[in-house]
């Protein structure tokens, strides 16, 4: 396959799908990898990524020169382009302004990377620095306003100032295209179909007649690896479902019903709800209210997986951006948020992991589940905070609430499902607002909780704009809710993007 040397670029991503998109092993790794176990990968090409930081500076990501003397084809991107040209003895200088945004890029001489592609195209720059003179037996391919595409075609060397995989870069698909198969001439060996059977081995051999537990939630993540690995071991597979009273409407039920009678899986139900409710008792700091969930959700599933006698392995629905995340070479960001999942259990628990999607994007991971015959409408559900409803409540959270903010969810879940725009955005729920107005219901005076409708679109949850639902279909969610629900009175649509919003309240 092709393999991605993560210098830190957003985008690195984003590369390794466009390439799986074309049935294409690929997998991203750390740049610091040692060179000998890259080449024992035997990969057909290696891509060196984009990346904050800067050739000439001090603590500058770089890399054995002796990679790009292995006779695999490399294909340098931004700073991958910058990095090649200062380890082959080209210069590369302080941009005075730096080009971020869409570009002109105009082919001066094209190569295999660039063949296709048209004269003159739109092409999407994010740099500082750029490149000034070119290492011994390079060409200049291609300029914006800086030098933009550059290559040596005996040595299968090729580089781009910008980012190929956005699709702002009008013709960067052909590219990749390019780079795979004419350059790298790589197999077409990703199937998913070859996936699920090979991994479905590999699970039968690993376990043996042993015993796995499972944390099902009843997202798309832990449910997938359930039914995968269900296909491989059947009983042997014990699922926990942790009922944290912080759930959508009915959704224990739900669970027991698409995942235990239609899958026959073997799912053990724990009703928690009082123990997390009693802990959250006055408690109104998010992050607080986060550490406590967190905490409360390990504390009952160690308890209750060590109630299952013999069990050796516990298997998890990480997935291939969490390990990304986990090993990226990003500095540490601030913490916004401090994210528990309810996937995220502490290693020191005493069972050996199972992961089986570990190696899968989130629409590879839904491609999966439908293949095992999961119902699209349940891999395509969007994401649930592991804090769940105790999030979605502002402030203090009680059991009345929970109802409360339960129902109106359900009602605005339910009309989005009925008028086909579920699948048209990408998360969406009701928050619940701890502040009471005054309303008027038939004579009577109402003075009751605010609830906000929130709906959101992105691709990839770090930016997202508020959907533009019309106009009717709010109003039927709004005099729905409340008409129907017991405790709100008024209703609010929220219309802020992130950033410098977040997509939940809290
Ligand atoms: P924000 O609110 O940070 O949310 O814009 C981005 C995405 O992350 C989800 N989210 C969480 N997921 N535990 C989770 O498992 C959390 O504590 C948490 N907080 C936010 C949120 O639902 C959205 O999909």
């Amino acid at each position: 396959g092709i393999i991605i040397l993560d210098f830190g670029s957003q985008y690195n991503q984003l590369i390794a799908r466009r390439i799986r998109e074309h049935g294409v092993y690929s997998e991203v790794i750390p740049f610091n990898t040692p060179v000998e176990e890259i080449v024992a990968k035997n990969p057909s090409g290696i891509i060196l990524s984009g990346g904050p930081s800067s050739v000439n500076a001090e603590n500058a990501h770089l890399v054995e020169k002796s990679l790009l003397e292995k006779n695999i084809p490399i294909l340098g991107i931004c700073y991958g382009m910058q990095l090649i040209t200062h380890l082959l003895g080209g210069t590369v200088k302080k941009g005075i302004k730096g080009e971020y945004g869409k570009a002109q890029l105009e082919i001066q001489k094209s190569n295999d990377l660039l063949s296709g592609v048209s004269r003159n195209s739109t092409v999407w720059m994010s740099h500082f620095d750029e490149v000034e003179s070119l290492p011994e037996g390079f060409n200049i391919n291609g300029m914006t306003d800086v030098i933009s595409a550059i290559s040596n075609e005996s040595k299968h060397i090729y580089c781009v100032q910008f980012h190929p995989e956005v699709s702002h870069t009008e013709e960067g698909a052909k590219m990749l295209e390019n780079f795979i198969f004419k350059i790298c001439d790589a197999p077409k060996s990703w199937k998913l179909t070859n996936y699920i059977d090979e991994t479905i081995a590999d699970i039968k051999a690993k376990v043996g007649q042993q015993k796995v537990i499972l944390g099902l939630s009843g997202g798309v993540d832990s449910s997938v690896a359930a039914v995968l690995i269900h296909r491989a071991i059947g009983d042997q597979l014990q699922c926990i479902f942790v009922d944290t009273g912080l759930l959508r409407k009915d959704e224990g039920n739900k669970v027991m019903e698409n995942y235990g009678e239609h899958f026959n899986l073997k799912i053990k139900m724990i009703d928690a709800s009082e123990r997390f409710l009693s802990k959250l008792k006055d408690i109104s700091d998010p992050e607080e209210k986060r550490k406590i969930i967190g905490n409360e959700f390990v504390a009952v599933f160690d308890e209750e997986s060590h109630k299952i006698e013999g069990a050796k392995f516990l298997a998890q629905g990480t997935i291939y951006p969490d390990v990304i995340e986990s090993q990226s070479v990003k500095g540490p960001s601030a913490v916004i948020k401090s994210h528990h999942n309810v996937g995220g259990l502490p290693e020191e628990m005493d069972f050996e992991l199972l992961e089986p999607l570990r190696e899968l994007f989130k629409d590879e991971v839904r491609k999966v589940g439908v293949e095992l015959g999961i119902p699209a409408h349940l891999v395509n559900r969007h994401p649930f905070p592991g804090p769940g409803l105790g999030i979605r409540i502002l402030g203090a959270v009680d059991e009345d609430k929970v109802r409360i903010l339960q129902e109106a969810d359900d009602i605005f879940i339910e009309e989005l499902y009925k008028n086909d725009l579920y699948e048209k955005v990408s998360q969406a729920f009701v928050v619940l607002l701890p502040v009471k107005s005054v309303g008027v219901m038939g004579d009577e005076r109402t003075y009751e909780y605010t609830a906000v409708v929130r709906s959101a679109n992105t691709t990839d949850f770090m930016t997202a704009t508020w959907s533009r639902l019309p106009y009717e279909f709010l109003d039927t969610v709004s005099s729905r809710i409340i008409n129907e629900v017991r405790g709100i009175n008024r209703v609010a649509y929220d219309i802020s993007s992130k950033p410098p919003a977040t997509i939940e309240w809290e």
